[in-house]
Formats: C-alpha cells, structure tokens, sequence
C-alpha cells in the first residue's frame, strides 16, 4: 500500500516540483491549488498526509485544516509557512495540524516529515487495533485432536497466503470467531485492523452502508459522508459473520468487490481500491440456501475457496477435557478460586455428553460450577443437571452419599437430583421402555411422565 499524499499550494510550481520529487521517492501524490479542489480530493483521493499552503491566494489555510479534519480526522496535516509567519503555524498546530515546515525546503526535509507523520498515524491504529485485540489475544486455540490438527493447518496455510478468501463453517459456539481471529493474527496483515459485522444481526439496508458506507445525501438522514468497513479495514481483514444471511443485493454488490476489490461508496461515483482480506463464516447450509435461491451460486464458489470446517465438540474426544481444564483455570483466576480439576466421573459424563452449544456450552457450563463452588474437586454432583443425566459408574446411592455432602444444594435440590438418577437408571435398565420403568420405580406411568418432564428427560 502507498502513503498517499496531497499537496495543497497555489504556487503551481511547489505543486509540479513537489509531485514529481515525491513520486520519485515512490509516494502516491495529489495536488490542488485552492481550498475546494483541496477538499474534493480530501473525499475522493483520502490521502495518508496533507501539505497546505498557509495562505491560498485569498483563502485562509488555517480554515482548511478544519475542513479537511471534518473529512477524516486521522488525516495528519503539515503546514508549509513562511519564515515570517511562525504565529499562524502554532496557530495551525494548535488546531490539529501535525506540524509545519518553513519554505523554501528541500525533498529530504519533505520525506523526513512524511516518514515521521506515517508512523504517527500508524501508532494511533496500532493502539487501536491492540486495544480491540486485546482480548482476543488472551483466548487461545485448544485442541489436540486430529480434527483439530487439520484445522490448524489450513490456518497456517490461509495465514500465511493473505489474500486468499476464507470460508469457516460449523455449528454455533465450535469456535468459528477465534478461528477468524487466528487467521488474521498470524497474518502479515496483523498490525492492521480485523473489523467485524454479523450480517444477520442488523437489517439488510444497513449492511451494505456499513460494509461500502456512504456518500453525503446519499440518502435521507445521510448527513455526512461515511467509511464504510472495507475501507476503514485498508490493509487488514474484515470477517463477515453468518455470511449466508447477506440479502441478495448485498451480495452481488460484495462479489463485484470480491473479483476486482474496488467498490463505490453509496451514492458515490469513484471507485474506492482497497487491499482487504476476507474471512466469512456461517453455521448455515450454504448449498441447501444456493437451492433455496438465497444465496448466490457463484459468490458461493467465490468465497468457499479455502472452508475450514469445525467439528462440533461432541466430535472432539479427549478435546472436551483439555478444553473443560483450560476453562477451569481461567474461571479458577477469574473467580480467585483454587479448583484443582474434575473426578473421572464428571470427566465421563463431559465426554457422553452432546454439547448442542459446542465449547460456548462448555465454557459457560465450566463458569457456572466454578462460580457455585468452593471445593478443591468437581465431582458429579456439582455439575448441572442436565449433564447428570447419564450414568457411566457408581450406584445411586453413592451419588446420594455425594449429594448429601455437597454444601452448595438445598435439601430440595438433593433430593432431586436423586429422583432424576433413579429415574434414569430404571429407564436405562428397561431399554427406555417406560411402562416397564415405572413399574420398577413402583409408581405409574402418568408420574413417571410427568418427573421425566419436570427433569428435562
Ligand atoms: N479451540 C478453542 N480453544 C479455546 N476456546 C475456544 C476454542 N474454540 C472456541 N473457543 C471459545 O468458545 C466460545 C465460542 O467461540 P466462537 O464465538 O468463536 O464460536 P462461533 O462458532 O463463532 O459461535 P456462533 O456460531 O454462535 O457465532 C468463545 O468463548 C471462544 O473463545
Ligand atoms: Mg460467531
């Protein structure tokens, strides 16, 4: 990506002079002459770093500098003054400009404000990106399964070929978000931003103005221009989130963008370039929507050129428990609690057990118990019922014996749990036959329904 730059002079020489210089040294170089050619190119070229005259024939350049901010803040202004006027520069400098340069000058001079400028701007974005990744750079990928290995190796393969679109399937909570997260981060383009949108969490029309944004009086309410992710995303990534929920013309829209990466802004009638990669993901049967007519078959083949899929956890094996374990030490930190692991019982039931809300579940499943408890072991008993449900080992009445101990229950709660054990027990020694399972419960039917309800059975 070129640093662009505009210079803003009316002496048509230091224009002519400074484009040739600085395009030599290899810089993407604009110029205009008068504050309203100045401010066009400001929205239509967006350059990096703006040189202004301090005065434009009549026109105040001081006034400039505002108008130009009004643009896009994170442009970095210099001034070039006279000797004489070293008063309108601090003046220029206390209204945003980045600093000021005395004329005559020469190229060197030039450059070394530029270089100076650059990276100024790119240590605003850079706490910015590290302050959005911040979080996720404390979550890691878990996993030893072979499913797992693969996964992280088409990872590797997309992160270290940057331009290619990636596709991240699976079931909700199988970690498609991290994986995204993964790409871009072991990617040169990690110093730039990762932007993300859930395309079916807001309505169609705004989608496509937050992903192309807008020009002024594009339409009603558009009271000034606005950025739409894939140019504020320049030089990094933006992960477009259940994918399969664009509307239609949204998705013409980004496969035209997908084919040559330029689009226009809405209302706008420049095409706008920008060097983004793209990572989309969904936990929707893409090929079902093609036939459904609410997908596009060829943004499909567009973007499904590297899939990664997930296995959902259930799939995972012995994943399940380094997963459980890892969870049980950040909540451990998080809760200031000292839970030394899980017995072979609870570990059991985390295997049988099917998961529908893949690692999300078992996250959230992991807070509940270590927030509940005080415990140096998680045993049977302080898992939620619902995970109770089967039994691997043990009798009924050992997990009574276990229940009665556990301080966290009411007596209510015990004695419930119990239930439920019997319960399943009956019904697994039956076969799931349950007029002959209420008849070893010794109650009828109909109770036996209705307790099978009452536990979620
Ligand atoms: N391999 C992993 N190691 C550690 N944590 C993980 C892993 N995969 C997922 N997680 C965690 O599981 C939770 C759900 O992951 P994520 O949000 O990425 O899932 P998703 O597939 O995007 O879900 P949804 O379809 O509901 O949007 C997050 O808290 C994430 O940090
Ligand atoms: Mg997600």
């Amino acid at each position: 990506m070129k640093i662009k730059i505009l210079v803003i002079d009316d002496e048509i020489m230091i224009c002519k002079s400074l484009k040739a210089g600085l395009t030599d040294i290899g810089y993407d170089v604009s110029t205009a002459s008068n504050s309203k050619e100045a401010i066009r190119l400001a929205e239509d070229f967006r350059p990096h770093i703006v040189f202004t005259d301090m005065r434009l024939g009549n026109e105040d350049g001081i006034e400039l500098i505002d108008d130009i901010k009004r643009v896009d803040n994170d442009i970095e202004i210099i001034v070039m003054t006279a000797f004489s006027d070293i008063k309108s520069a601090v003046s220029a400098i206390k209204k945003g400009a980045f600093d000021y340069i005395n004329k005559p000058f020469e190229l060197d001079q030039i450059n070394i404000i530029i270089l100076r400028a650059y990276e100024n701007l790119r240590m605003k974005n850079k706490l910015f990106i590290l302050e959005k990744q911040k979080e996720s750079s404390l979550k890691c990928m878990i996993g030893d399964s072979p499913k797992i290995h693969e996964v992280l190796m088409t990872i590797d393969r997309l992160a270290k070929n940057d331009n290619v679109t990636a596709l991240i399937r699976g079931e909700t909570g199988t970690g498609k978000e991290l994986v995204a997260e993964a790409i871009h981060n072991n990617s040169i383009r990690k110093n730039y931003p990762l932007l993300k949108i859930n395309c079916g969490a807001i309505p169609g029309q705004l989608v496509e103005s937050e992903l192309f944004g807008f020009e002024k009086s594009a339409f009603t309410g558009a009271a000034s221009q606005k950025k739409g992710l894939f140019e504020i995303a320049d030089g990094g990534s933006v992960f477009l989130d259940e994918i399969g929920e664009l509307p239609l013309e949204t998705q013409a829209k980004l496969l035209r963008f997908l084919e040559d990466r330029k689009f226009r802004r809405i209302g706008g009638l420049q095409d706008i370039e920008v060097d983004v990669r793209i990572i989309c993901a969904t936990n929707r049967n893409l090929e079902q929507a093609i036939k459904d007519r609410t997908f596009r078959e060829d943004l499909y083949y567009r973007i499904n050129v590297v899939p990664v899929v997930l296995p959902p956890l259930r799939e995972r094996g012995s994943d399940i428990i380094l997963l459980a374990e890892f969870f049980l030490e950040q909540f451990n930190i998080k809760f200031k609690k000292n839970i030394k692991g899980f017995d072979e019982q609870s570990k059991a039931r985390f295997l049988e057990y099917r998961w529908s809300g893949n690692i999300r579940e078992l996250r959230n499943v992991i807070e509940r118990i270590v927030i509940l408890n005080d415990e140096t072991w998680i045993r049977i008993y302080h898992l939620p019922l619902e995970l109770q449900n089967r039994q691997t080992n043990g009798s009924p009445s050992s997990d009574a014996r276990s229940y009665a101990a556990c301080s966290n229950l009411t007596l209510d709660e015990k004695m419930d749990c119990i239930e439920k054990q019997c319960i399943l027990e009956a019904l697994e020694t039956e076969g799931g036959n349950q007029t002959k399972a209420s008849a070893l419960l010794g109650i009828s039917r109909f109770t036996l329904k209705r307790k099978m309800e009452k536990h979620g059975i």
